[in-house]
């Protein structure tokens, strides 16, 4: 037997720090942040424990308590008073995320993110206007064209507020050239678009839809979100969204697709970005509320692979723990 190689000779307390590969820090790190506008106060999101819906007056102490664990980043939810078939509360200069946008990025440094998207504000829960005959023809959900000028508006709507990048995640083809142009058109071609470029239909979001309200009322949203299944259509995907001019690249969800993680990493110099999603989140925190899992050593290992498969930065629910930790 040649035992001239042995890897164990690098795995003493000394040297396994020298020579680790991959490393988890706050700057890669994005929270994701819910800004309510139905309630005046704190409202526990039961499905994702630690987090909250936040009343609009409280989104900067939010923010604040974000900043102190070292992540610098975030990503605005938000939940309209109102919501209607066009979703209009999306676009609002008064709107929910525009409000508290404005109040971030005046009151912190934080880096400000929005999620562009109509699902949250629609009185159907999809994220793009419906077809006439959506409820009877399920091949018939959004339609995707009319769509796009909706998501321009929001976007600059975010732009002016104070937003630092805008992320659009309704999956609508056409959805990055669109926005692009029409940041361009208002004066805010500095805004970086962070595009949901191979965002899955996938059983994964169930916590983050109670939590934003935004669960579709028929139906569901395989006519616009990828089949779990493909991961050659999602580099279609990213490529169409690569040629509109996204800056940064997002899979999502995180874990059950580092295949597609590491396949964008392998594809584009972009940097890439993964959404360890509620799900994800929300079945550490059962397991290990059962004792059947020590949940810091778990969340850390699963954003450590996330990293090691080429994400650069991770949107995840663990954020500010993590940092905490760090
Ligand atoms: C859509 C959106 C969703 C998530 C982020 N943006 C929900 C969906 O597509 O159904 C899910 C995030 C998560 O599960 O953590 N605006």
């Amino acid at each position: 037997m040649d035992m001239t190689r042995r890897p164990r000779r690098l795995r003493t307390d000394g040297v396994r720090p020298l020579v680790r590969e991959t490393e988890v820090s706050a700057s890669d790190l994005i929270a994701p942040v819910f800004v309510d506008a139905t309630t005046d106060e704190r409202v526990p999101i039961e499905t994702m424990p630690g987090h909250e819906r936040v009343p609009v007056e409280e989104s900067v102490a939010r923010v604040e308590e974000v900043l102190e664990t070292g992540v610098e980043a975030i990503m605005v939810f938000g939940i309209p008073e109102s919501k209607d078939e066009q979703g209009s509360r999306a676009w609002a200069e008064d709107g929910v995320v525009q409000d508290a946008v404005r109040r971030i990025s005046e009151a912190t440094d934080a880096y400000v993110i929005t999620d562009v998207c109509l699902c949250e504000y629609t009185s159907h829960g999809h994220c793009g206007l419906l077809e006439d005959h959506a409820q009877v023809d399920p091949d018939l959900t959004v339609r995707n064209d009319e769509t796009l000028d909706l998501l321009g508006k929001i976007a600059v709507s975010h732009a002016r507020a104070g937003a630092d990048m805008v992320a659009p995640s309704g999956m609508i083809d056409g959805m990055v050239g669109a926005i692009r142009a029409a940041l361009d058109a208002d004066g805010h071609s500095e805004v970086p678009i962070m595009s949901y470029a191979a965002k899955f239909e996938s059983a994964f979001y169930g916590p983050f839809r109670d939590a934003a309200d935004g669960a579709p009322a028929f139906g569901d949203r395989r006519h616009y979100q990828m089949d779990p299944a493909n991961a050659r259509e999602a580099r279609r995907e990213v490529e169409l969204d690569v040629e509109q001019g996204a800056d940064v690249l997002m899979v999502k969800p995180a874990l059950p697709y580092l295949d597609v993680v590491a396949q964008v990493r392998e594809d584009y110099d972009h940097p890439v970005a993964a959404y360890n999603v509620s799900g994800e989140y929300a079945m550490l925190h059962a397991a290990a509320d059962k004792g059947w899992l020590q949940l810091e050593a778990v969340a850390h290992e699963s954003l450590l692979s996330i990293k090691r498969a080429g994400a650069d930065l991770i949107l995840t629910y663990f954020a500010e723990d993590i940092a905490d930790r760090l």
